[in-house]
């Protein structure tokens, strides 16, 4: 067995939304990053440059160590190589193909990325004597859960869109896995995540751009829908217990929520006090794929990660805007 720099963690998807700001967090608290991303088109890669550019500021006001490889996780030869040589303590796995909408036109390109990616990464994982994985799945799992809170041990056997298909496999690969090797692996499943960096096709990233500019908004249904939504400092927060805590507990999955639903129109709301204009909605039909709610049972990941979300929804869309308005 190799032995691993225990500080060092390999984080993917790091120069995405959540990566970048996972990557940071880390470097505060005296973690070395092997950074893993392969800069998907998937929304413009300008946005992913700056986000690396604010990773490697950290890093220099933190006289950390963070380096950036541009690698596809599919590419089990250079993960292997990859794993060989930087031996990290841990797996942080955020690469993927995101969103529910766009998997629907490209359901074949999502399962590689996110079926075929994370099954090379674990496979990387074990061979170099990694001690732990923590990876990103999504509340989208859930599917049309009738049961609210949804909770981590409710039935998810019903995905509504190729995407959601895509994590719940992920989430068994990932047991299989770990009933095999032993690797402590946690499945983190995010619900809607938002504030600076939030992907350009999120809805408040949309939004606050449309409202912004006098433009319609797109309102799909009757604006009763709801989404748990998370702030990013809250989620990372997450992420870092759940790597702290993997290890006492072998394969566990927990929910990573806001725990206050907040209708669609009501976020529109938001948004329009928060830009200080009216909106213009423009009524559109439900988008196949969508579910009618989300919302996160968060008893598990408070008792075993102490998780509780701080940042009230209307202050982290605030935040939100403050870092749009400064980015060219
Ligand atoms: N943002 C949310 O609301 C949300 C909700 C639930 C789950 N998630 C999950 O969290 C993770 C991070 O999401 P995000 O919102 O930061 O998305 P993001 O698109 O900003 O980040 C993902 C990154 O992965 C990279 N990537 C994609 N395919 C890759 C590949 N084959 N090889 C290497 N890199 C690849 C992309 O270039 C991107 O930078 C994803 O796994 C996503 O499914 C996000």
């Amino acid at each position: 067995m190799m032995t691993s720099n225990a500080q060092t963690v390999l984080v993917t998807g790091a120069a995405g939304f959540i990566g970048s700001h996972v990557c940071e967090a880390l470097l505060a608290r005296g973690a070395k990053i092997v950074g893993v991303d392969n800069f998907d088109p998937f929304y413009d890669v300008n946005v992913k440059a700056r986000n690396v550019a604010e990773i490697e500021k950290t890093a220099a006001k933190a006289r950390g160590a963070f380096e950036l490889v541009r690698a596809d996780i599919c590419d089990a030869d250079a993960m292997n190589a990859l794993l060989a040589r930087s031996r990290p303590g841990g797996v942080i796995h955020l690469a993927a193909r995101a969103g529910v909408r766009p998997s629907i036109a490209d359901p074949v390109g999502y399962s590689r990325a996110n079926v075929l990616g994370t099954s090379v990464l674990l496979e990387a994982a074990k061979r170099a004597g990694v001690s732990r994985f923590v990876m990103a799945s999504s509340s989208s799992v859930y599917g049309n859960n009738p049961r609210t809170p949804f909770a981590e041990d409710h039935d998810v056997s019903f995905p509504v869109s190729p995407y959601a298909a895509t994590k719940r496999s992920c989430e068994l690969i990932a047991h299989a896995h770990w009933h095999l090797t032993g690797m402590p692996t946690a499945c983190l499943r995010f619900f809607t995540v938002f504030g600076p960096r939030q992907r350009p096709d999120l809805a408040i990233a949309n939004f606050l751009r449309l409202v912004s500019r006098g433009d319609e908004v797109p309102m799909y249904g009757d604006g009763a829908s709801s989404r748990d939504y998370t702030y990013v400092d809250d989620v990372v927060r997450g992420v870092l217990a759940s790597y702290d805590r993997i290890g006492e507990h072998g394969y566990r999955i927990w929910n990573l929520g806001g725990s206050s639903p907040v209708p669609l129109a009501e976020m529109i709301a938001t948004i329009g006090r928060t830009v200080g204009r009216q909106p213009r909605i423009r009524p559109m039909p439900v988008q196949p794929g969508d579910v009618e709610r989300t919302w996160a049972d968060l008893t598990r990941s408070a008792a075993e990660l102490g998780y509780r979300p701080r940042t009230p929804f209307e202050e982290g869309v605030r935040r939100q805007w403050e870092w749009l308005k400064a980015q060219p």
